[in-house]
């Protein structure tokens, strides 16, 4: 008996041990972002030990956790009807809102899904659910892209299949078919999803034989660039869940099909050294100590050594590409791009990629609603369905399609 106690007594302690860790005081719902913090970190640990022994991609098993997670989360939608189709040989979901009327054209909403360009069940479960819930509450017709993910592919055919569905809807004649109005067609991504939302958004905005072009654009916490992984907020946030920083920098060197060892110096921003005297790196671009305000810069400075670990920039060359980094891009293509509107939370490491970007589309120009989260962190919209709701997700999701509800 005393031993069953004293066993008992070490595994809860052993259990509360790996659950807790420490967090900032205003993020939202602390316990419960440590029970799913440690579910994903179980996933992930599972994943590197498949890998290094062998067995498995680490991405393919922590793919295979998340859709078997969602394959078994009911849609909470009903009365749309769901159409799974191929626009110009890249795989789509549409949602139909009830109630044709003759003559009426709708909205529509192209969504791409997050998930590091390297996870995710568009058709599954909380991103099956809020599409759904886009579609009902804006009575809108909605795209979601289920684009090719690594470790099968790497940019830039994510990208290319993401500007692909977007060109094949945005075609006049598709748009007819589906009944909706040529002038109100945003484009919407969380995540990886709010980088190729970017990315399209950018791509549609230059590209002067697309007729038909994006209205608006919805970013939900974008991640934008890959040129430094200290920033204010990825140095603030570096060990806030569910995205560590270090998971971040693995999730962009899988999408650019780069060795997984850099991964070391790009935490350092080695690559970004001073000595990286590489022709198109233009840090202004990125420059947070003056694109942020400064109750976010707070007391970070910027990490850039003097000597680096050189031709990761000549290795890599998608590092300091726009299509993967929208936030690289020239004035004159962010000038071009639809009004936007960028959700960011405080306890994320890519909150400064969001609040850089909103800056830089302001400068050029173009319309910017930036809506942040005190309490908010990476995810949480996708934490607005049964059986994880966290009240900040259920907050970001209804100001989103409500503010796509009043522009859109
Ligand atoms: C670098 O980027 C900034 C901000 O977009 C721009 O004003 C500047 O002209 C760029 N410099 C070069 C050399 O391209
Ligand atoms: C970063 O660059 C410096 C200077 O070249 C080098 O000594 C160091 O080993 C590099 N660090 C990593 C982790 O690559």
């Amino acid at each position: 008996m005393k031993l069953l106690c004293g066993i008992t007594l070490f595994l809860s302690i052993a259990v509360a041990y790996y659950i807790y860790i420490p967090l900032p005081g205003q993020i939202s719902e602390p316990w419960k972002l440590m029970v799913l913090d440690a579910t994903f970190r179980g996933v992930v640990w599972m994943g590197d030990v498949a890998h290094s022994v062998g067995l498995s991609h680490s991405v393919r098993v922590i793919n295979f956790a998340v859709v078997s997670f969602e394959s078994v989360v009911p849609a909470t939608y009903n009365e749309i009807w769901v159409e799974d189709t191929l626009f110009d040989g890249v795989h789509v979901r549409i949602y139909h809102p009830p109630g044709k009327k003759e003559g009426h054209l709708r909205r529509a909403v192209v969504f791409i899904h997050g998930g590091g360009w390297s996870l995710g069940a568009p058709k599954l479960g909380s991103y099956d659910s809020l599409c759904g819930q886009m579609s009902a509450d804006l009575d809108a017709v909605v795209v979601t892209v289920d684009y090719r993910m690594a470790p099968d592919v790497h940019f830039p055919v994510q990208y290319e299949d993401c500007v692909q569905a977007a060109k094949h809807f945005l075609k006049p004649e598709t748009l007819a078919q589906y009944l909706v109005d040529p002038e109100r067609v945003a484009v919407c991504g969380d995540s990886a999803g709010g980088n190729l939302a970017a990315a399209v958004a950018q791509r549609i905005g230059i590209d002067n034989s697309i007729s038909v072009k994006f209205k608006l654009q919805v970013l939900i916490y974008p991640v934008l660039q890959a040129l430094d992984f200290n920033t204010a907020s990825y140095q603030q946030n570096q060990n806030v869940p569910i995205l560590y920083r270090k998971l971040m920098a693995r999730f962009w060197l899988e999408y650019l099909g780069a060795d997984p060892d850099l991964i070391h110096s790009i935490l350092i921003n080695n690559h970004t050294a001073q000595d990286q005297n590489h022709m198109s790196l233009n840090r202004s671009k990125l420059d947070w100590t003056t694109l942020l305000p400064k109750r976010m810069i707070k007391h970070y400075k910027p990490v850039i050594p003097v000597t680096g670990s050189s031709n990761i920039l000549k290795d890599v060359p998608a590092l300091l590409d726009a299509r993967a980094a929208p936030l690289l891009a020239d004035e004159e293509v962010l000038r071009m791009a639809p009004r936007a509107y960028v959700l960011t939370g405080e306890h994320d490491v890519l909150r400064d990629d969001g609040i850089m970007y909103a800056r830089r589309l302001e400068l050029a120009g173009v319309p910017v609603t930036n809506d942040h989260y005190e309490d908010g962190f990476h995810g949480c919209v996708s934490f607005a369905f049964w059986p994880c709701f966290f009240s900040v997700g259920i907050r970001a999701v209804q100001n989103y399609i409500a503010w796509l509800e009043e522009n859109l």
